[in-house]
């Protein structure tokens, strides 16, 4: 049996009383919770084989969907919004609520059991691959296994199964020459490249979706667990990021919230959509500049004073790293500025992504600067509520009053 099987966190509280709630081996339906059942006073457990799913009859815009990566921020953000679904959720190490299988992408038949596995080829429809590594420190080898062969075998499931596919992407796949420079998010960018190369060369029905940076929830600016962009916000509330900072005043820095994400990928869902789509801010991604002065702005807000900083493009910025060699008096900005250009030459000068947002029926609107800017500004509130201690003065407020008097992000 699946280790994942009833040994994960609590299922989260039972809504529709007929809903699965252990896995595809032993179900456990609540009927306590049905109200007009004749079996309303008698918990019934029972074993079945398969997944109970009516499955492809044609009748309902029900599908069976096999998401992988649940427990990641975007499949996690996204599992919600499939509630109109019937999701069976594939993840390595942490087990989500709901059907919740243990597996591995990069192993053949998905690393599940034989019976497991073609009782899924018989009932997915469906395939949503979130899962991949997505961590620029953990070298190419192991990056290249999940993200590029656990894209294939997700490939072959999906043919197997007779499904569609939908394929979470990335927006930097555009600068494969930026990432080259950069060093240290080659290996990722790479194999998304390689990976996105293998979903359109597989002739299946599939959309390839492209995110730029994904933040927290476009409201509670909610992130967990913390990701690179915001552990580098957390350093600038926390004062910590002084001197130069290798990122043009003008560069964009794009980025989207993580329930406009979830709100677009379930509406390609519904859609069946087949096609490129790029979920990003585009032209309405703040500067380097004004992302600084949303940052002093919050910073303030929580009783600090933030040291200004110079943006300098990545050129000047190498050229000060050159200058301040390690060990020497300014050893200090050669070690930060390296770490930093190894992210800041994606955003150097670079014109904006392309957007779908606004496009995609039933999914989030087309964004603007304000939208933008306040989604930006609830993930430097939770991040200062959450992970900086304020100096003096009240904690910064609460998400909704934070909120008063911005427009925020209506989730599709
Ligand atoms: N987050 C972003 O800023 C961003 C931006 C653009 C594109 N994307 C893309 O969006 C997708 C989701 O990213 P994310 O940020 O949600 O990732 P994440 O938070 O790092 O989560 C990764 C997920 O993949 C699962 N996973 C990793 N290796 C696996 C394996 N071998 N077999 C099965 N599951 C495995 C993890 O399961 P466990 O938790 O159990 O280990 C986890 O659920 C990725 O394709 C990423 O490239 C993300």
């Amino acid at each position: 049996m699946n280790p994942h099987l009833g040994g994960g966190p609590e299922p989260a509280e039972v809504k529709d009383p007929w809903r699965v709630v252990a896995g595809p081996a032993i179900a456990v339906v609540d009927t306590m919770n049905a109200p007009h059942s004749p079996l309303s006073h008698f918990p019934i457990v029972f074993i079945y084989s398969g997944f109970c799913a009516p499955g492809r009859d044609g009748n309902s815009n029900m599908s069976t969907i096999l998401l992988t990566g649940a427990s990641g921020v975007v499949g996690g953000a996204l599992l919600p919004r499939l509630r109109g679904h019937r999701v069976i959720a594939l993840t390595r190490r942490r087990a989500v609520s709901g059907v919740s299988l243990r597996g591995d992408v990069s192993a053949p038949g998905l690393g599940l059991g034989g019976a497991e596995h073609r009782g899924l080829l018989g009932e997915v429809d469906t395939v949503v691959h979130c899962a991949a590594v997505t961590d620029f420190g953990v070298g190419a080898e192991r990056t290249n296994e999940v993200n590029v062969l656990g894209t294939e075998r997700i490939l072959e499931f999906t043919a197997a199964a007779g499904a569609r596919l939908v394929y979470l992407s990335t927006a930097f796949v555009t600068r494969e020459r930026e990432a080259a420079d950069a060093a240290s998010p080659l290996a990722y960018v790479a194999s998304k490249i390689a990976a996105e190369e293998q979903v359109r060369a597989a002739g299946l029905p599939t959309a390839i979706v492209r995110p730029s940076v994904v933040i927290g929830d476009s409201v509670t600016g909610a992130l967990a667990p913390i990701q690179g962009f915001y552990a580098f916000l957390r350093s600038v509330l926390r004062d910590q990021v002084r001197g130069v900072v290798p990122c043009g005043p003008g560069d964009r820095v794009d980025f989207v919230p993580s329930d406009v994400v979830a709100g677009a990928l379930a509406a390609l869902v519904d859609l069946a959509a087949t096609g490129e789509f790029w979920l990003t801010s585009g032209e309405h991604a703040p500067t380097a500049q004004r992302l600084f002065e949303l940052a002093e702005h919050a910073a303030a807000r929580g009783g600090r004073r933030l040291a200004p900083v110079r943006l300098a493009s990545t050129r000047t910025a190498r050229r000060l790293a050159g200058a301040a060699r390690p060990g020497g008096a300014a050893g200090d900005l050669h070690g930060r500025l390296a770490e930093l250009l190894g992210l800041a030459v994606m955003f150097d000068g670079a014109a904006p992504f392309p957007t779908s947002l606004g496009t995609i029926q039933g999914g989030p609107p087309a964004p603007s600067t304000e939208s933008v800017e306040a989604a930006f500004l609830a993930a430097l509130d939770y991040i200062s509520r959450e992970h900086v201690r304020p100096v003096r003065g009240p904690r910064p407020p609460a998400p909704r009053a934070a909120l008063a008097g911005r427009t925020p992000v209506a989730p599709g």
